[in-house]
């Protein structure tokens, strides 16, 4: 089967177009916000934002707390170009991955050598809790696994690679970055922290048979968006980090709670005292989200510093 390429020729022209500012057409750093992460748009000088609508290519971001902006702007002390994504697309929205990764590949097409992403994700362990930056160093791609890579089909280009390495995906000397960025900052140690991120397709939050899964398969956090980015930024031959803000915990309880116990004890006039066992909600993810975009956003800001002095 083939696809028809994506048209990446008319949205880079509009580009052109819309970018009068010759400083905001190079971007050296791509960066994508993730749930309640947009206010990074306020570290941005000379700030033009395009909303997705006008982009031919893009899909539209359909999240409660995603916006649909493609945002250029100067970024820190040294008025560093970036490009940032405002708003994603994930699979569960009903979006192909041909839309999911377009962002990304557009960024690619304008010279971005280092892209930055970012996401809300629960935490599969209580070493993890919520607040925390996770700096990715591993995924963990269930889809990936069977048969929705995003690369799964023709190749978008001829250039690409059939069989995409992804050991090396995640850039160490952009997650050295994030460290050395912490501590210019002054952050406590405990502010960041590195682990494996799963992907999973949702949109349903995980029972806690799959939260047990994941955690003891070797993840530390979980979400639904960011893999078929990173898989389409190493094909365009960009270095990746991923920055994941813990924004719940997945409840995995040890025990389950027996309802044959409690309905024996009942019978037999000993009652049983039962816990609450909370679960995810979006309002809570949104939340923290808003609660941490400061933070997020000076570690975003700082590694785009640091970036060119590297
Ligand atoms: Cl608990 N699960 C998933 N799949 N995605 C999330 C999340 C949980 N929290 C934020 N995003």
């Amino acid at each position: 089967e083939t696809t028809s390429s994506p048209p990446f020729g008319a949205t880079l022209a509009t580009l052109s177009k819309l970018l009068t500012d010759s400083r905001l057409q190079k971007p050296r750093i791509g960066i994508v916000c993730g749930s309640g992460l947009s206010t990074l748009v306020k570290s941005l000088k000379d700030v033009i934002q395009i909303p997705y609508s006008q982009l031919e290519g893009f899909g539209t971001s359909t999240v409660a707390g995603q916006r649909s902006m493609l945002a250029f702007g100067l970024m820190g002390k040294d008025n560093i170009p970036v490009v940032a994504m405002l708003g994603r697309f994930h699979p569960y929205e009903g979006h192909k991955p041909v839309t999911v990764t377009y962002g990304i590949r557009v960024m690619a097409r304008l010279g971005v050598k280092d892209v930055i992403i970012t996401n809300a994700a629960g935490s599969l362990t209580p070493e993890i809790p919520v607040g925390t930056i996770v700096v990715i160093r591993d995924h963990l791609a269930l889809p990936n696994l069977t048969g929705m890579n995003p690369s799964f089909g023709p190749l978008t280009s001829p250039e690409y690679p059939r069989f995409l390495p992804l050991g090396d995906a995640y850039s160490t000397r952009l997650r050295r970055l994030a460290f050395l960025s912490s501590h210019d900052l002054q952050f406590n140690s405990s502010a960041l922290a590195e682990g494996t991120y799963a992907w999973v397709a949702g949109p349903a939050y995980e029972t806690p048979a799959e939260g047990r899964f994941l955690r003891n398969a070797g993840a530390h956090v979980v979400g639904m968006s960011t893999i078929p980015e990173v898989v389409a930024a190493r094909e365009e031959r960009m270095e990746v980090m991923v920055l994941s803000l813990v924004t719940n915990m997945v409840v995995i309880p040890e025990k389950y709670r027996s309802i044959k116990e409690e309905v024996e004890a009942e019978l037999a006039g000993q009652p049983m005292q039962v816990p609450e066992i909370g679960t995810a909600s979006h309002e809570e993810v949104l939340a923290v989200g808003r609660e941490k975009a400061e933070v997020m956003r000076a570690l975003v800001e700082r590694i785009v510093e640091r970036v060119p002095m590297d």
